[in-house]
């Protein structure tokens, strides 16, 4: 068995996989259901006393989507989109405070973490909801700076994302609540901002213990037959193929603020990813579309999973933290890598022609009953993907003499 634990903000969990705020955590049943299936925490569903919040979940709208974007129907793939609306706890903050109390029961008796979420329309509303976490026992606060509905919707303060794109604002609500409460403060972000790093600084500054990376994109999907957009207009868009983007910002902000705490979120699909994530910075990973999909219960796979990894490698889940992140290099370091060069192998050459398409620097060159590559190579290595015969081989690397230098 590896050891899992992670140290964050301070608290300990027993494993950094946790449920994201939304519909899996929109109740104590569901909470409990992510608990008893080992989540090392859960994010519960951000609470808004702006009725508008919570009437958007009245009225939620999800549809998986396949990778023509078009409606799933029984069969979602697993590079599927996960396409819809929905708004704040269906309940009333003070309401909401009662239940969450007796989540964190059952979260100390399985030795799981409750993290609280909020979302303010005004920075004494902010700190209201901070307080009601902090005086029930919940150790950690997250801000949804991040939620994309509030774009199109007619909301009497700026809510979400819209306040994520603010950092002025959000800054001032940060350090509004990290000055009112003991516990520490997350900002969980939006992507759609130019510099994440610039984000994240701000938030430090102002006295934020973390940052979570992040909420969901918006989006607009048409519906082509009926030419008009699906489910009737812009909505919140993610699944398994945002990876490689959000682990681009979680990567940037470990390697400019190494110690900084970062929560991942937006992406996520197995224990794999899970393990890509925090190998990019993330000490805690949340996951949200993967399990409305599969089932609360496929939570204990991907536990069981980054414990076989962790333990096959004898690493522990600390050990990976930025793991990857730490060994990026800049494009120019890259150059002193070499730079390889693709070579053919005859024998496995079935002469389909698909490399010679392909490259696109004049360097494969054929007389119809052999191909072969000439010294325009640049070693950028599309012909060794697009070979259906494993013909290609790119495993020399030479050192890179640029002749123009
Ligand atoms: C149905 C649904 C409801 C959500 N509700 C909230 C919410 O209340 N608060 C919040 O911070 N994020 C919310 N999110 C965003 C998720 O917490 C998560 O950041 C996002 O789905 C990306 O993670 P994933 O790729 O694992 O789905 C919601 C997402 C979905 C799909």
């Amino acid at each position: 068995m590896a050891d899992l634990s992670v140290n964050f903000c301070g608290v300990k969990f027993k494993n950094p996989i946790l449920a994201a705020s939304a519909e899996p955590t929109l109740n104590l049943n569901m909470m409990r259901k992510c608990i008893e299936a080992g989540a090392g925490g859960v994010v519960a569903k951000s609470i808004s006393s702006i009725y508008g919040m919570r009437k958007l979940s009245k009225y939620s709208t999800w549809r998986y989507l396949n990778e023509k974007h078009e409606v799933a129907r029984g069969k979602v793939p697993r590079m599927f989109t996960l396409y819809g609306r929905a708004g704040a706890s269906l309940v009333p903050p003070k309401e909401w405070m009662k239940m969450l109390k007796e989540v964190k029961v059952i979260a100390d008796a399985n030795g799981a973490v409750v993290i609280g979420s909020g979302m303010g329309p005004t920075i004494p509303d902010w700190v209201e909801q901070a307080k009601m976490f902090e005086d029930i026992g919940i150790p950690i606060m997250e801000c949804n700076f991040g939620c994309p509905h509030p774009y199109a919707m007619d909301l009497p303060a700026k809510m979400g994302m819209e306040i994520g794109q603010d950092m002025e604002l959000s800054s001032a609500i940060i350090e509004a609540i990290s000055s009112a409460v003991k516990i520490p403060v997350l900002a969980k972000c939006t992507q759609q901002i130019p510099d994440m790093v610039d984000m994240a600084k701000a938030m430090k500054v102002n006295g934020a213990a973390g940052v979570t990376i992040s909420n969901r994109f918006v989006g607009f999907v048409v519906d082509v037959e009926n030419g008009k957009p699906l489910i009737s207009g812009w909505s919140g868009v993610g699944g398994p193929w945002v990876k490689p983007l959000t682990l681009r910002w979680i990567s940037k902000v470990h390697v400019a603020m190494n110690e900084f705490q970062i929560s991942g979120s937006n992406g996520p699909y197995d224990w794999k990813d899970i393990a890509e994530f925090m190998m990019s910075g993330a000490t805690t990973v949340q996951v949200c579309s993967v399990i409305m999909l599969k089932g609360i219960a496929y939570i204990t796979e991907m536990v069981a999973g980054l414990n076989s990894f962790l333990d096959r490698k004898k690493w522990s889940a600390r050990d990976i933290i930025g793991m990857a992140a730490k060994q990026a290099l800049t494009y120019d370091q890259m150059y002193d890598l070499g730079r390889s060069r693709s070579t053919i192998d005859e024998e496995k050459c079935t002469m389909c022609g698909n490399c010679l398409e392909s490259c696109f620097y004049d360097a494969i060159g054929t007389d119809g009953e052999k191909v072969w590559v000439n010294d325009n190579c640049v070693g950028c290595g599309i012909c060794y993907s697009v070979c259906p015969s494993d013909a290609v081989d790119m495993s020399e690397l030479k050192p890179f003499v640029d002749p123009e230098k």
